[in-house]
């Protein structure tokens, strides 16, 4: 499927958006954890999620949609199956990962595997600091996915761990918490900078001990987990919208002349929005609405206007604060004044995509200039893109990102294999269309 996107009309009006992913996919397990049921209104409907919700059926958890309403039948950690065939997680690392921390817990054999895209990302990121704690897992070749977990006795529990994070990743962290809810004392996980904290919040709200203690500078921190001594409580959550979903349409408002848009409550933990701060230090005209917090997690609304921007630099611990939204924030800095350089971003070449190499490239054949460097990439703004076609090597980010180019572009883009977008935005060519875009779908 191709979408085809017309630029110059301006974005107007207000949305609501889906569900944010990382709460979906944790929600969801989580809520299989728990003894009882979980209800999780505005749950994301979509590629990776599905995946989440395939796997957990494969452990014998009952579960009902209606609409966007998931239900959530927990059984309890101890009540999960061992699955009678490999698990597909599709694409979604965030299910691979949090899957296997959670089959760890609960001591069952398992293989977990996916797309030839999944087969690329690092795995032993997760398999080395479970194995540490007792967990027989072994990785395919290269330290990647297919993952096999064999069986550990009744009773035996796991080990307790401290360990430091390479790198400040969610996924590895909330595996191996995890993993930590069987072991035979606390989880202390030191992480080298700020990175998204949903775990924390969700599962301290379902009544287990989470301490969080600032380490050293720079958003360094301890994340300290105590084995549960009973049940967990199931969930009733209304999630939020994603905020890195958000992020598209606050770029296409941003750089489309006359725009002015609304988006109703979308999730503002501070883990995921640095990329406000990062159009803040642009000159963006953004406001936002505070409205409360679910389940410890902060949303409200967000207005974003037409904007001039200036180019800026973004490095340090602001990047895994907004690691997800690079592809949108690119096409942003190209219509700023002046120049932009992201650094220490090496992370994004672990994405779904090698993300710093296929945004220089889908961008470069769109008439944008973009230097590639080995941890990031810098440009001169000033750049409405010329048109033309855009391949998004398999990534949703990249192929919502340039079709949000399209907005602002000389000419239409067309964007190649856009059906990937329903990975995580089913409803993103109709919600553009709601604000007043041109966009079309071929085939
Ligand atoms: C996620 C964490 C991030 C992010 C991904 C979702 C999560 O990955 O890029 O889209 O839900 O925990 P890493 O933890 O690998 O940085």
């Amino acid at each position: 499927m191709d979408l085809v996107v017309f630029p110059s009309r301006p974005l107007r009006g207000e949305v609501s958006l889906p569900g944010d992913k990382s709460l979906s996919h944790r929600a969801a397990l989580f809520g299989a954890l728990a003894e009882g049921d979980s209800r999780l209104e505005n749950f994301l409907v979509a590629g990776v999620t599905r995946t989440m919700l395939n796997g957990l059926s494969a452990l014998g958890v009952g579960w009902e949609l209606d609409d966007t309403t998931l239900t959530v039948a927990g059984l309890g950690i101890d009540g999960l199956l061992a699955p009678k065939a490999l698990l597909d997680c599709g694409n979604s690392a965030t299910t691979l990962r949090l899957l296997t921390g959670a089959l760890a817990a609960a001591g069952l054999p398992a293989a977990l595997g996916g797309s030839p895209g999944l087969q690329r990302r690092p795995m032993n990121r997760i398999v080395e600091p479970l194995r540490a704690m007792g967990v027989s897992i072994e990785a395919s070749k290269g330290g990647r996915a297919p993952l096999t977990l064999s069986p550990r006795p009744a009773q035996q529990r796991l080990r307790a761990l401290r360990y430091e994070l390479p790198v400040a990743s969610a996924q590895v962290q909330t595996a191996l918490l995890l993993a930590g809810l069987a072991a035979d004392g606390p989880t202390t996980l030191t992480i080298p900078g700020p990175c998204r904290d949903h775990t924390q919040r969700l599962l301290t709200s379902m009544g287990l001990t989470i301490e969080t203690r600032s380490v050293g500078e720079h958003g360094a921190h301890t994340v300290t987990l105590e084995p549960p001594s009973r049940p967990l409580r199931p969930l009733s959550f209304v999630l939020p919208g994603d905020f890195s979903t958000a992020a598209f349409l606050i770029v296409g408002a941003l750089i489309t002349p006359g725009s002015d848009i609304t988006l109703r409550n979308v999730g503002l933990n501070p883990t995921r929005t640095g990329l406000l701060d990062a159009f803040s230090q642009m000159g963006a005209s953004i406001s936002v609405t505070r409205k409360g917090e679910r389940q410890g997690e902060p949303f409200g609304d967000l207005n974003v206007l037409h904007s001039p921007l200036r180019g800026t630099a973004v490095e340090g611990p602001l990047v895994v604060r907004m690691i997800d939204e690079f592809p949108a924030f690119a096409i942003a800095a190209a219509h700023a004044d002046g120049a932009t350089v992201v650094r220490d971003a090496r992370e994004l070449r672990l994405k779904e995509s090698d993300r710093i190499n296929s945004l220089v490239r889908g961008l470069g054949g769109l008439g944008v200039k973009v230097q590639e460097r080995d941890d990031g990439f810098e440009l001169r703004g000033g750049q409405a893109a010329a048109g033309g076609v855009a391949r998004p090597n398999s990534d949703h980010r990249l192929a919502m990102a340039f079709a949000t180019s399209g907005l602002a572009a000389r000419n239409p883009i067309t964007v190649r294999d856009a059906e990937i977008i329903d990975e995580s935005f089913p409803g993103f060519a109709e919600t553009l269309r709601s604000l007043g875009s041109d966009v079309q779908v071929a085939n």
